[in-house]
């Protein structure tokens, strides 16, 4: 259990050193001895940053149709699901993990398999990230304040731990393995042109999709859609308040961060990310 600085608790579970989510011990084993195929797609992200988003994107276009059932991104989770799970899904399958590059199974870089790396201003994260850890009861039991939180953040006391460490180590991964295919995209990137990202995702997939269908997988990814229809399949929320389909929104750290959170972040930021690729995307 990790404890913030008012004393509250949270709940992580210490895996060969690593903190992750408190998910089925053999879903986790199964990464050490996971199979990949080559036409594995696999969405990579610090959680918070829209995978869910990202992954839905994915799986229509590999489709090449929107007309497929609503299930949740967790059900293709691959530290989350069990190993026979996955070898259940059909090829090709949209996978998605929050692990660090360094932990990535290696017969995803042996097959290289393709990857795309999503990443989103960590100010934005931070905050959603907490109201996860407030709302997802069951797995964490936190009940902390913003401020206490915030510190457990900018410290990496998390699952998936610190997002600068994440961060800088898919930054070092990329450049140290040319070979895998690896499509970057952000957050804000996809707010300010879901089309053109869209479009983007679709070339780097190798799929052949006319603006008619790409239109209509940017409507059916909508924050406005996906809330309301997978949304409102959550089933994990007590509270009913919406986690995974919270607000949508970039910059609304705004509305979160005192003047003083603010520069104890942009210091820690500094500090951490000066010179990297993410320090040109977020340093302002
Ligand atoms: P907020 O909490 O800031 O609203 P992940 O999927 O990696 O867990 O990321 C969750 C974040 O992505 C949440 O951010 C969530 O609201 C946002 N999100 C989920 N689906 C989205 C969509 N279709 N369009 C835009 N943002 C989306």
């Amino acid at each position: 259990k990790v404890v913030d600085d008012a004393g509250h608790t949270l709940t992580v579970l210490e895996y060969k050193g690593r903190w992750l989510p408190d998910f089925p011990r053999e879903a986790i084993a199964g990464m050490d001895t996971f199979e990949a195929r080559h036409d594995d797609v696999i969405v990579c992200a610090y959680p918070k940053s829209g995978t869910h988003w990202v992954w839905e994107m994915v799986r229509f276009l590999l489709a090449g149709t929107t007309d497929l059932p609503v299930i949740e991104k967790d059900e293709a989770m691959m530290e989350f699901k069990l190993p026979q799970e996955l070898e259940n899904l059909p090829s090709p399958r949209p996978l998605n993990t929050h692990y660090h590059f360094e932990l990535l199974p290696e017969d995803i870089l042996r097959k290289q398999c393709k990857v795309i790396y999503v990443t989103r201003d960590p100010r934005d994260v931070a905050v959603s990230y907490f109201n996860h850890h407030t709302k997802l009861v069951q797995y964490y039991q936190y009940n902390g304040q913003w401020p206490d939180y915030f510190r457990l953040f900018l410290s990496g006391q998390v699952d998936y731990e610190s997002w600068f460490t994440y961060t800088k180590g898919w930054e070092r991964g990329i450049q140290e393995h040319p070979e895998l295919p690896v499509h970057i995209t952000s957050y804000e990137e996809l707010q300010a042109d879901t089309f053109g990202g869209l479009k983007k995702l679709a070339n780097f997939l190798g799929v052949e999709v006319d603006e008619t269908f790409l239109i209509q997988v940017v409507k059916k990814c909508s924050f406005e859609v996906m809330g309301a229809t997978k949304g409102a399949q959550e089933v994990f929320d007590e509270s009913s308040s919406p986690i995974m389909y919270r607000k949508g929104k970039v910059g609304d750290w705004k509305n979160w961060f005192t003047v003083a959170q603010s520069e104890q972040f942009d210091d820690v930021f500094e500090r951490e990310m000066v010179g990297s690729w993410a320090y040109n995307l977020y340093s302002h």
